[in-house]
């Protein structure tokens, strides 16, 4: 019954993406098929449900805010990590710059924009960009039990050739001493990890982890402490939909997390992890059927935490 549910709102969902546009700012994302539909859900009982393009691969993006923050506040600490990155939403869109600068002191907002992921990327610890990316992968690894992740390489390139407003972010922050280390190397960090290759079905087992407090559903055994856990699943509420977080928060009511590839990691606490992906995208960057899918999910299964 779920699965006929699940499969008939994608369905219905479908109908939107004619409506939205892949994102071309980045210009290997312009190749997705913008028709693109697919989503998995994961029980915490184990139980996986599909439908439609669950097993295409795409592209992290801002869906890895998430996971470098965990790293970073494993590696230094929520003082450390909190006294560089703010914890308020912003109301602009994802690359904006304009408040870093008139915001004293100049140091991000929160760490799902851009400017306060490149910062994010800054503190985590390793002794090389390699280094550090496989540790991020390492950690994606651990969540979904997969451990052949790998960087597309073409995005990756793709969007190092054309990040001049990441850039301008980082060499600000390089200036206002919110960023320490070697700039480019983190920038490189910063773009490599945006390029991780998933699918919905990953998504949604990196979603279930934080839906289960950060263990392990099989063992029981602790991935993520709880208190990051926890910590980003309030993030992914205030700040996951960039400057539509507000309005998905009323309509869905579960915490979530996209990416300008099209990919949606949505986390219902106790309950689920849901893995979208839908690459035409609306104004604000977020994937139109996505966010309609998980509206519709949020209605037929109760699923709002509010
Ligand atoms: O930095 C960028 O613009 C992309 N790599 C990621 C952007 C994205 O998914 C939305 N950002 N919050």
């Amino acid at each position: 019954m779920a699965h006929k549910q699940l499969q008939d709102a994608l369905a219905e969902a479908a109908t939107h993406t004619r409506h939205g546009a892949v994102a071309s700012y980045i210009p290997e994302l312009a190749k997705q098929d913008p028709d693109r539909l697919g989503a998995c859900v994961c029980l915490l009982d184990g139980t996986v449900l599909t439908a439609g393009d669950v097993d295409i691969p795409f592209t992290l993006q801002s869906i890895s805010k998430i996971f470098t923050l965990i790293l970073a506040i494993c590696d230094r600490g929520t003082d450390y990590v909190f006294q560089r990155v703010g914890k308020e939403p912003t109301g602009d869109p994802f690359n904006s710059i304009v408040k870093l600068e008139t915001i004293k002191p100049h140091k991000p907002l929160n760490p799902m924009i851009n400017a306060g992921a490149i910062a994010v990327c800054d503190m985590i610890a390793g002794s090389s960009v390699e280094e550090r990316l496989e540790r991020i992968m390492n950690l994606l690894s651990r969540m979904t039990g997969m451990q052949d992740f790998r960087v597309n390489e073409e995005v990756y390139r793709s969007e190092k050739l054309t990040a001049d407003r990441n850039r301008a972010l980082a060499y600000f922050m390089k200036d206002s001493g919110v960023l320490t280390g070697d700039v480019e190397e983190t920038l490189d960090l910063y773009f490599r990890h945006c390029a991780i290759e998933v699918t919905s079905r990953e998504v949604a087992q990196l979603a279930v982890v934080l839906a289960a407090d950060g263990k392990d559903l099989q063992t029981g055994v602790s991935i993520i402490p709880r208190d990051v856990a926890r910590i980003c699943k309030t993030f992914m509420v205030t700040c996951g939909m960039y400057n539509a977080s507000g309005e998905f928060a009323i309509e869905a009511g579960i915490p979530a997390k996209s990416g300008v590839a099209g990919g949606i990691m949505a986390t219902v606490p106790n309950r689920m992890g849901i893995g979208v992906y839908g690459p035409a995208l609306d104004d604000k960057g977020n994937s139109i059927a996505g966010v309609r899918l998980l509206e519709s999910l949020s209605e037929i299964w109760n699923l709002s935490i509010f």
